[in-house]
């Protein structure tokens, strides 16, 4: 049919149609004439991003209203203000914040169907560079989506490559550092051999993905999924799907995964659930990884554990208390005073007066909670500047690093708080870039040197001098979110999240 005819048949079709039924008709058409080759017909995704309520809780309106009539600049999104009208485009962005009628399938079929592998065969097991390759830190990039291996005793990259859009999560490390997984937003994994710097392989486990984990053993690696309500195993080497584990309670109602990690002494996955009061433990030493459900007091959004794994810290997003599991007994043992929304997936251990205690940022209120893990009383609340989102620290300094991320107001934003360790009183506040986000910080392998994030397209990574706190060299990047240092990441340092 020619447009004319075609373009008379819709105004027929329109006469039987209401107004509003139309306006449905026409967004539908302009998302699959414009936008469907690339985030697919169903909006999962494709060669662009998925475009579901979900996937995209941290595009404000207004930057999708931008980001479709301009496009970006440097990708494959191209600007449609020439093609469509205003009102056209909004009715897009009203769609793309549309959830789907129905859960997308997701299953084994598709996470098969998606597997790449880029490298067969076995590649040389020593670095292709000189550089300590436990000194190493592998620095994500959000601005365009990358990431950068940084010799972390000379401060010089040594290799960047495009990463999936949108990383999620922290990187995880085989036990050897040799091998990082990245999760990604839009639920891909990818296996990354940083000796040959290469992509090994890579396997969408979901629509929506929280984050990954890889087993103490360094064989499995589980990803946890908001869309899909799924847990999916995949074997380390190759990424090849081992199951997909739905997951509901006994009851059947089933459950967005809020947060998945390993519990090495354990041998095991723990996964909390977002919508039922389950926490699981998965034994990946185990044939067939039984699964042991936890039931919990409240939702798990967030978790923590203490350093020899016995104890789970888990908060709600909207609850008072926190809960801490035995997860040995599967008993709550004590309720924990974590008032405004604590960010315990970000929370470090160390030695207070004899005691281990732990130390969260809040995502709501300016305060750092200092928490005795013996009585699980708190020991302190420190002020801070604003509500932060990172800590961090490393055994052989006595400051823990701060930032106020999570504040609205920019003259906090920009600076990062040190807190002496051994008064809990803060000792330093650094201004890195005034007037530019600060966040994350990563020590090296021995705790010399702190790097900050500026998390900015044109921001960089400041190296301190951890005990001068003089600044040693700030390396440009393209919003740099998270960086991770291969041993502290595999010693599972008190001072980082693991
Ligand atoms: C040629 C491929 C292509 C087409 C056609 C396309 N896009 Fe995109 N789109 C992309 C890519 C690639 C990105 C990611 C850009 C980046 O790296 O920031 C993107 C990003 C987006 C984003 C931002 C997503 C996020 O997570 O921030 C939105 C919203 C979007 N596109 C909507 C649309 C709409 C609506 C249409 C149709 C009118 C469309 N796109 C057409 C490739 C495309």
């Amino acid at each position: 049919m020619n447009a004319k005819w075609l373009g008379l048949g819709m105004i027929l079709a329109g006469l039987w149609l209401s107004p509003g039924a139309q306006a449905v008709q026409t967004v539908e058409k302009n998302y699959a004439e414009h936008c469907a080759s690339c985030h697919g017909a169903e909006r999962l995704g494709g060669t662009g991003p998925a475009l579901l309520p979900e996937n995209l809780a941290r595009l404000r309106r207004p930057e999708a209203i931008k980001t479709i009539a301009q496009g970006r600049t440097a990708t494959q999104m191209a600007g449609f203000s020439d093609k469509l009208t205003k009102e056209e485009i909004e009715a897009l962005v009203k769609l793309v914040y549309t959830p789907l009628p129905k859960m997308p399938v997701w299953g084994a079929d598709e996470i098969i169907t998606s597997h790449i592998q880029h490298v067969f065969g076995t590649l040389p097991d020593k670095p292709v560079f000189s550089a300590d390759p436990l000194n190493l830190f592998v620095v994500v990039e959000v601005g365009d989506h990358h990431a950068t291996i940084l010799d972390g005793d000379k401060f010089e990259p040594i290799f960047r490559f495009p990463t999936r859009y949108a990383l999620h999560g922290g990187p995880k490390f085989s036990p050897d550092g040799r091998f990082v997984y990245f999760g990604s937003r839009d639920g891909w994994v990818s296996k990354f051999d940083i000796y040959n710097l290469k992509t090994v392989a890579e396997v969408r486990a979901g629509i929506n993905m929280r984050n990954i984990a890889v087993s103490g053993d360094g064989k499995t690696v589980l990803a946890g999924n908001y869309l899909p309500h799924s847990l999916v195993l995949l074997n380390a080497e190759d990424l090849s799907l081992i199951k997909v584990i739905p997951t509901e309670d006994g009851s059947g109602k089933s459950s967005r995964v809020s947060a998945v990690y390993q519990a090495e002494p354990r041998g095991s996955f723990i996964a909390a659930l977002k919508d039922v009061k389950e926490a699981w433990e998965i034994s990946y030493t185990e044939k067939d990884f039984p699964i042991r459900r936890i039931q919990v007091k409240d939702y798990l959004d967030d978790f923590f554990f203490d350093q020899s794994y016995r104890h789970l810290i888990g908060a709600a997003r909207d609850g008072k208390k926190g809960q801490v599991i035995d997860l040995d007994s599967g008993k709550l043992v004590a309720e924990i005073d974590l008032p405004g929304m604590p960010h315990l997936g970000s929370g470090i251990t160390w030695e207070y007066n004899g005691h281990p205690v732990m130390a969260t940022p809040n995502l709501k209120e300016a305060l750092v909670s200092v928490i005795d893990m013996q009585t699980w009383q708190t020991v302190k609340q420190i002020k801070t500047l604003g509500p932060g989102f990172f800590m961090r620290s490393h055994e052989n300094t006595p400051y823990a690093w701060t930032d106020g991320f999570s504040s609205g107001d920019p003259a906090s934003r920009d600076a990062m708080t040190l807190i002496d360790k051994r008064t809990l009183e803060v000792a330093h506040i650094l201004r890195p870039m005034p007037g530019k986000t600060a966040a994350h910080v990563e020590f090296t392998r021995d705790g010399k040197y702190a790097l900050v994030s500026i998390w900015e397209n044109d921001g960089a990574l400041v190296v301190y001098d951890a005990a001068t706190l003089k600044e040693i060299k700030r390396l440009p990047m393209n919003k740099p979110s998270g960086k991770y240092n291969v041993y502290n990441k595999i010693t599972h340092s008190a001072g980082t999240s693991h």
